[in-house]
């Protein structure tokens, strides 16, 4: 299930730029992930005359997180800054809010500059409620923005085709076309000497004297620097992220509601999450209507999660007609703060941007020019807010605690005893994790009644693999790696395929 952006065919011309990596390579930094993220800290390095390689695991470029977001370019990150004021105080607030408000006009400079034709449009964003309940933290929230000097408004009326009890306003914020983009990023990285590798699966990244060699199965990358730009970092060792971050994952519906469109960019604060904009695609306006959100792995019915974003804007639009539907994943720090900076105190010269937070146009953007001021020798002023080395998340005890209950129970084996002749009893179409000669086995029966069988134990940590009956994929609880149903690695931290088991 693709994104509008990844169906959407008429800018793939430039995809002929891409190849495989079939020889080794000397360069000043290795960028390895080709999202918006990574494609950033390639151009501005590459602006700067720096010999920038990038190697990409998917066959073509921003086609996981980025090319399946909603792209609203915002520093409006839902309710953030009161809980930012009060948990790492006003200086450090407010940086965040410029750091996200500078970014907005970044990228703005980016598409500029290079003169990149991704359907760049301000719009102004909202967070609204329609909870009574709610209301108070909204007007909270609003003089915690005001008193950092950025001026949001409190509202009680907006564009939206329904009433709200009331809403904050932030002005001037944007949307794109997240592809078209990431496209317009990868063309300026070529045409500043820089090289793109897709298909190109990083398997370790090692020190070797004063340079890192970051090796696929066949060659090998030697670079001054790393920066670790692929979503969830795939390497555990010294950096500790498996404990201060987990997955979620999202749904988005495109959706075709005639002509009675309307401004703006929303999302509620209150639970279940709704989010809208609007997109262009193929000469028509469709709704984008996101939410359903849950912990990637969760043991839950999730045949619902679409209709639940249907059953909403229907709601409203009783004729509308659904064209796409997709998901995505979206790492989530436990302090709302995306680690930025420094992979770890014992790699120098390696560096990392993650857990976005679901917020990861902006965030990219601030992410890539904390990076590309490291290695450029330059201060930067947002620096100390993201720092990734921090550990403090982990006092987030609820949180930490439910991570480290998930993986226990996850690791407990021998927990179902399912007899051989059940399978036979297995309805097509669905999967499920069993004991099969003393070992546990997941299998999906498909719609014909074949059966695929995997070993279901995570090839991250070994946490047991829960079945998504609505994407038909293994999702681990623990940190949040997906396989289809085949045992293919779709998401990180993973990487490598499950185990096949043969069936008698
Ligand atoms: Fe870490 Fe599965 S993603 S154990």
């Amino acid at each position: 299930m693709d994104s509008i952006w990844l169906n959407d065919n008429l800018f793939l011309n430039s995809k002929e730029n891409f190849k495989n990596l079939e020889y080794d390579l000397t360069t000043d930094v290795c960028i390895v992930g080709a999202g918006i993220f990574g494609l950033t800290c390639g151009y501005y390095l590459a602006k700067q005359g720096l010999n920038v390689v990038i190697l990409e695991k998917e066959a073509d470029i921003a086609s996981k997180t980025s090319g399946h977001t909603t792209a609203k370019i915002t520093s409006q990150h839902n309710l953030i800054y009161k809980y930012l004021i009060d948990s790492v105080g006003m200086e450090q607030a407010k940086q965040y809010l410029c750091a996200n408000q500078e970014a907005i006009e970044n990228i703005a400079n980016i598409i500029k500059a290079e003169n990149i034709d991704c359907n760049f449009e301000r719009q102004d964003s909202y967070v609204y409620t329609l909870n009574e309940n709610e209301l108070e933290k909204i007007k909270l929230e609003n003089e915690a923005v005001n008193s950092l000097g950025f001026n949001s408004e409190f509202v009680t009326s907006t564009p939206l085709p329904f009433d709200v009890l009331g809403a904050i306003k932030f002005p001037n914020q944007a949307q794109f076309n997240p592809i078209k983009y990431a496209y317009g990023l990868a063309n300026a990285i070529i045409h500043n000497s820089g090289e793109i590798y897709t298909d190109t699966l990083v398997q370790n990244i090692e020190k070797e004297d004063d340079n890192f060699i970051t090796s696929t199965i066949t060659h090998k990358v030697k670079s001054k620097y790393v920066i670790l730009a692929s979503h969830y970092p795939f390497i555990d060792r010294l950096g500790y992220y498996f404990l201060k971050m987990y997955q979620s994952t999202s749904y988005v519906i495109a959706v075709d509601i005639g002509s009675k469109t309307f401004d703006g960019m929303y999302i509620n604060s209150e639970q279940p999450t709704f989010s809208y904009r609007f997109a262009n695609f193929q000469g028509k306006k469709l709704l984008l209507v996101g939410g359903a959100d849950h912990k990637t792995g969760s043991k839950i019915d999730l045949s619902n999660a679409y209709k639940i974003l249907e059953g909403e804007v229907k709601k409203y639009y009783p004729d509308c007609k659904v064209l796409y539907k997709w998901n995505t994943e979206d790492c989530i720090t436990l302090d709302k703060i995306p680690y930025i900076g420094e992979f770890s105190h014992f790699m120098p010269g390696m560096y990392i941007g993650t857990g976005f937070n679901k917020w990861g146009m902006t965030s990219s953007n601030v992410a890539a020019n904390i990076i590309v001021d490291r290695i450029l020798g330059r201060k930067n002023e947002y620096e100390n807010v993201f720092v990734s080395t921090r550990l403090h998340p982990i006092k987030n005890n609820q949180e930490l605690g439910n991570m480290i209950k998930e993986t226990a129970n996850s690791l407990v084996i021998n927990k179902f005893k399912v007899p051989e002749d059940d399978l036979k009893n297995i309805e097509n179409d669905t999967g499920h994790v069993f004991e099969y000669n003393g070992e546990k086995v997941g299998i999906y029966k498909d719609k014909d009644g074949k059966i695929f069988a995997v070993k279901p134990i995570c090839t991250h940590l070994g946490c047991l693999l829960s079945w998504n009956n609505l994407d038909k994929t293994w999702d681990c609880p623990c940190h949040g790696s997906r396989f289809d149903y085949e045992g293919h690695q779709l998401y990180n931290p993973a990487i490598r395929d499950l185990d096949e088991v043969e069936m008698e």
